[in-house]
């Protein structure tokens, strides 16, 4: 099969388009024929060697993919060949076939494309995780990080659902767009040197909770207008810079900092996982929650594609098909 392999620690050029022998789907796991991927920021990190994960080299990276079910091992549950199903895997889905566990794939219905299935698992498996994470209700203020970026819009549209009010923090124009179309109430700039100011004129009372996938400037500006017992859910750093803080915030405000791992939460606890995809799919399905697709580029174009999310020019997701 075809497959873009990782033959060493670095950026989306140095990826190489080869052959591979087929997985071999095993115990409790399906293969995949894949019809179309996911580009995440995270295989970003995957490739360059500075992900929490580290496949011995070389190795297919691609964590989202969408496509039919062409194999199924032993103890695969209810899931029979031909389903069109997407799926989140830890590395190997850039590639013409995968094998995933069935605790992370999730059955499409047909009237779904394949390319908004295939941005579907990781962002708004991630999502409603940390979502949980927070314990966000309905009425509180959630400021989202990087509220156009594949996590972040399906975090806004997601916090919608539970009538949560959304501040999202977007980067440039055509971002502000994608952020509205998922429902945000209101929208600062990411760029702006004043960020607290500008949520604090948005949302006078403060926040109740803050979703943060960027880390650096947009942790520390929009801690500074958490409430009195708000809580903070970090989800990644898409900026490059780890933040850090001082506890005493937390104790006279009452405030916890909360971490929050999709993909640890697959390995760790499955079940948890894929007790959420039905209601998931079932809001995909009835147009409540809809992946929202930047661009869609050849499977050829794996690199490009890559560089483009590292330069933050996209809204939404990358799809290759
Ligand atoms: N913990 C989890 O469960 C989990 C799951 C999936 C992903 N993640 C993490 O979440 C983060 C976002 O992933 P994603 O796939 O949604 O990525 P994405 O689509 O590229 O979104 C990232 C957003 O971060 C913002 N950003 C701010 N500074 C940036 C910079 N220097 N470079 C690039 N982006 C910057 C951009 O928004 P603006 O330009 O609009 O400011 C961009 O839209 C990553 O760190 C990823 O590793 C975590």
């Amino acid at each position: 099969m075809r497959a873009w392999k990782c033959m060493t620690w670095g950026g989306p050029g140095q990826l190489e388009l080869g052959n591979m022998p087929d997985p071999e789907a095993g115990d409790g796991q399906v293969e995949i024929t894949v019809k179309a991927c996911g580009v995440n920021f995270a295989d970003l990190l995957l490739i360059s060697g500075r992900y929490q994960v580290r496949p011995d080299l070389p190795f297919v990276p691609g964590m989202e993919v969408a496509g039919r079910v062409t194999r199924v091992g032993p103890g695969a549950g209810s899931f029979g060949v031909g389903d069109k199903v997407a799926a989140y895997v830890k590395y190997g889905g850039y590639a013409d076939k995968v094998v995933a566990p069935v605790t992370q794939v999730v059955p499409i219905p047909e009237s779904i494309p394949a390319s908004e299935a295939a941005a579907f698992p990781v962002s708004y498996g991630s999502a409603e995780l940390a979502l949980e994470r927070a314990e966000l209700s309905a009425g509180e203020v959630v400021v989202i990080g990087g509220a156009a970026g594949a996590v972040g819009s399906a975090c806004v549209e997601l916090a919608k659902q539970r009538d949560a009010i959304v501040v999202a923090c977007v980067g440039d124009e055509a971002k502000e767009k994608v952020a509205l179309a998922c429902g945000a109430d209101h929208i600062v700039s990411s760029r702006s040197r004043h960020l607290h100011e500008d949520i604090q004129h948005a949302v006078a009372d403060g926040v109740d909770v803050i979703i943060d996938p960027v880390g650096g400037g947009f942790f520390e500006e929009s801690l500074r207008v958490l409430r009195y017992g708000g809580r903070v859910v970090v989800l990644g750093f898409a900026s490059g810079k780890i933040p850090s803080l001082r506890l005493n915030q937390l104790l006279v405000k009452h405030q916890s900092v909360l971490g929050s791992s999709f993909g640890l939460t697959c390995a760790k606890n499955p079940d948890l996982v894929a007790a959420k995809w039905p209601r998931l799919a079932e809001l995909l399905e009835t147009g409540q929650i809809r992946p929202r697709i930047s661009h869609t580029r050849p499977f050829t174009e794996l690199p490009s594609a890559l560089q483009m999310l590292k330069e933050r020019k996209v809204a939404g997701r990358i799809v290759l098909s």
